[in-house]
């Protein structure tokens, strides 16, 4: 198995942090580049500790973004300012939307085929921005672009398997569309194994999976927004793809990724990775009539999410 460099930007955050913890025990991973503006020095002393073979550097400031990124097989973006109550996602907007360009001018600029796994929100919007940023720089490759969703997903699992009195190891629920509230589209009658759900149970698990960030947003009641789930789903998805850069067949998430499968030119859905990133879009396959409706009324809000990043980069 090769082994791989990977680097996490935004490193001391709340999401950066454990999954740093996480990705230290990641038997692909041989080098941990840790970049963030503060606090990196003591975090990367901390985790370098811990007995694993992966390397741990620490690397802080922008004059370091380059000692960061060179040689990365993948880099992967948790940086940001995180959800208060009463936000959503979009209001995260102006803040994230520049931190994310910025980073990601640097990734096009030092490691651009390196797979990028964007976390920081409005993932609807940062992609979009990411994508812009690498087609400025003429180093575009739409496979090699990621918004994580994974964290959907996993709510998926947990919520379904706790409805349905199922083991969730077992339970896998696509959700496609995009990564807040109602574009995020849970395909509960894609679940497999095959369960049959009330209109109400889909209805609730459905508004559950969507809102789930604010049920947690809502529990820290002021101090952020979720933080260990999302660094165990990032963590995840980040041994998916270098799991799919080592050669690894049939290696399939669900991803924010550029798509044109509804017109929206960019679409979360199941993604077959490969040694270049995405190899397959996978689409959705049939829907129920709830689904086909749910759809229908979350591409207006997701277009709008992506237009707005990609204006941000490129200018009204
Ligand atoms: N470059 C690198 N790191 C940065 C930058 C930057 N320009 N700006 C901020 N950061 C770092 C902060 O220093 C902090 O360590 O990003 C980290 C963010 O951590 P938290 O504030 O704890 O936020 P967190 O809960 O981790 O969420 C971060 O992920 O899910 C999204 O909505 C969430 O967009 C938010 C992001």
């Amino acid at each position: 198995q090769h082994q791989q460099k990977v680097a996490v930007l935004g490193a001391a955050g709340g999401i950066g942090q454990p999954m740093s913890l996480l990705m230290k025990e990641s038997p692909a991973i041989s080098h941990l580049a840790l970049y963030d503006i503060v606090n990196t020095p003591g975090v990367v002393a901390d985790i370098s500790h811990i007995c694993t073979p992966a390397k741990v550097t620490s690397h802080q400031g922008p004059d370091d973004l380059k000692g960061a990124l060179e040689g990365c097989a993948a880099v992967v973006i948790p940086a940001g300012v995180p959800r208060k109550p009463g936000m959503t996602r979009d209001d995260l907007f102006n803040t994230n939307a520049s931190i994310v360009q910025t980073l990601t001018e640097a990734c096009a600029q030092f490691c651009p085929k390196a797979i990028i796994c964007i976390i920081s929100n409005p993932v609807n919007s940062t992609v979009p921005i990411a994508c812009e940023v690498y087609k400025k720089a003429g180093v575009f490759d739409p496979a090699r672009i990621l918004g994580v969703t994974t964290l959907d997903v996993v709510r998926a699992h947990t919520f379904v398997a706790e409805t349905k009195g199922l083991n969730v190891e077992d339970v896998k629920v696509p959700v496609i569309g995009g990564h807040s509230g109602i574009t995020i589209l849970p395909l509960l009658s894609q679940t497999s194994p095959s369960v049959s759900f009330t209109d109400e149970e889909v209805d609730k698990l459905t508004d559950r999976i969507q809102n789930a960030g604010t049920e947690v947003v809502n529990a820290k009641a002021g101090s952020g927004s979720a933080t260990l789930s999302m660094a165990y789903a990032g963590t995840k998805f980040v041994n998916s793809v270098l799991d799919a850069l080592n050669g690894k067949q049939g290696v399939t998430e669900c991803a924010f990724v550029q798509s044109d499968v509804c017109g929206t030119g960019y679409f979360a859905q199941p993604v077959e990775l490969g040694p270049n990133g995405v190899k397959n879009a996978l689409g959705y396959g049939k829907l129920s009539a709830y689904e086909e409706k749910k759809l229908e009324e979350l591409i207006p809000e997701l277009k709008k999410n992506i237009k707005k990043g990609e204006e941000f980069v490129l200018g009204k």
